[in-house]
Order: structure tokens, then sequence, then C-alpha cells
């Protein structure tokens, strides 16, 4: 399957970078990806009950925060930084990383999937990072920055790779544990896929719907007088007429 990772990366690559304006939009994905990443190790690094990990997901949450600010730098030297459309992404991001549910992503896994999640999404970062260098995709700068990322994340590899082989050692179901992240993260990715392709289908059928079926009303419609209007008075002996009925 490692190689139909790889082409689905290699084809989607091409289509991130090649077209104008996009490079800024994956930059900017990046950037918010890599400040969840921080905001979930940090709080790992809070509640792990090991000293050893805890000084590993310190630094590793400082990588990336780093790797934050240099993607979103990169969004600005390529030319898009509005404020505004940042804020909104941003309160998106709130809601989507960090804690979920009143738990954050340690707590929901516990150390040893949360070390299988680490695992699997840094990998996967090095790999994609990887093809971006080796087809010369980035721009030069950002291709110097992404080297120097990827020696980052591959430290974030190595290290919970060793604490997964140590888990196997201890007879721990390691490699079942990685197929899990892997399958949860496809799920994940078609999750986001189907929802953007919903908001995309409903955006067709609401434009056809307005055009179609309220649009033409408009023609014959009469726009209705603004201001305060006055009420016709009702008529004198109705009120007397319901009181004698009753
Ligand atoms: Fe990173
Ligand atoms: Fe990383």
């Amino acid at each position: 399957m490692g190689w139909l990772r790889r082409a689905w990366i290699t084809v989607a690559s091409e289509v991130a970078w090649r077209i104008p304006g996009r490079p800024q939009r994956l930059l900017h994905a990046f950037s918010l990806a890599e400040r969840g990443s921080m905001v979930d190790v940090l709080f790992a690094a809070e509640a792990t009950p090991r000293r050893d990990l805890r000084r590993k997901y310190f630094l590793h949450a400082l990588d990336e925060g780093r790797h934050a600010r240099v993607f979103a730098d990169r969004v600005r030297a390529l030319g898009r930084g509005d404020r505004a459309e940042a804020a909104v992404e941003d309160s998106g991001q709130l809601v989507e990383a960090g804690i979920s549910g009143g738990l954050t992503l340690f707590e929901r896994l516990g150390e040893d999937d949360f070390l299988a999640f680490v695992y699997v999404a840094e990998a996967d970062a090095v790999e994609q990072f990887g093809v971006y260098l080796d087809r010369g995709l980035a721009d030069p700068d950002t291709a110097l920055e992404l080297r120097t990322i990827l020696k980052d994340e591959v430290f974030h590899v190595s290290y919970s790779r060793a604490e997964l082989e140590r888990m196997r050692k201890d007879g721990k179901p390691v490699d079942r544990m990685v197929r899990n992240r892997r399958l949860r993260r496809l799920w994940e990715r078609y999750l986001r896929l189907t929802r953007d392709i919903g908001a995309r289908v409903s955006g067709v059928w609401l434009t056809l719907l307005y055009f179609v079926a309220l649009g033409p009303f408009r023609l014959v419609a009469r726009l209705e007088r603004g201001g305060w209007h006055p009420v016709p008075p009702r008529a004198p002996d109705a009120l007397a007429a319901a009181r004698a009925e009753g």
C-alpha cells in the first residue's frame, strides 16, 4: 500500500503546487495543522506520567509551533495574508483542533495510541515533504524551509518509532495499533472530502433554486411599501357579536 499512498501524494502534490494560488492555501493548511499538533503535543507533555517523554513532547511542541510560524510567514511572503479571512479560519481551527468533547487527543487515545498516532502522522509528513522536495515543487525559499522542517519531522518519527519498538518488546500489538491509526486517518480524509463535496454540491443546488424557483417570482412580485403601515380598523360590531355568542 506504500506505493499507492506515494502515488496519491504525488498526484495531489502536483495539483496543489502547480495551480496558481493553491500553494498559499496548502501552506496555510500546513500552518494550521502544525499549530494543532503543537496543542496536542503540549497537552501530552502536561499529562504524561513519564519524565523522559515529557521532555521529548515539549521539544516536539516547540518544533511544531516554529513550523506553524514558518508556514504562516511563507503564506504572507507568497501574497496571501488577509487578516479577516485568517481570523475566520482560526475560529474554525479552534473548534477542530485541541480539545474535543472536553478531552484532549492524549486523553482520548491514551499514551500508547497517542504515540502510534504521532508516528503515523509524522511519517506521513516526512513522506509528503520528501515528495515536494524530490519533485522540486516548492519555490526555492519554501524548499529551504521545508528542508529544515524535514529534519525536525525525522526526529519526531524516530522518537515515536523508538517508543513503539519498546512497546512491541513489552508484547503490545503495535502493528495493529499503527494499522488502526492509518485506517482512522483514511476515514477522516474521506469525511473531509465528502464534507467539501457536500458544501460545493449544496452551493450549486441553492444557486439553481434561487434562479429557477425564486428568481422568476421577482418578475411578477410587487414590493411592499417600506415603513409603518396603518392597520385598517376592525368592524365595530365584531367584538360585540363575539361576546354575544359567548
Ligand atoms: Fe511539523
Ligand atoms: Fe512533526
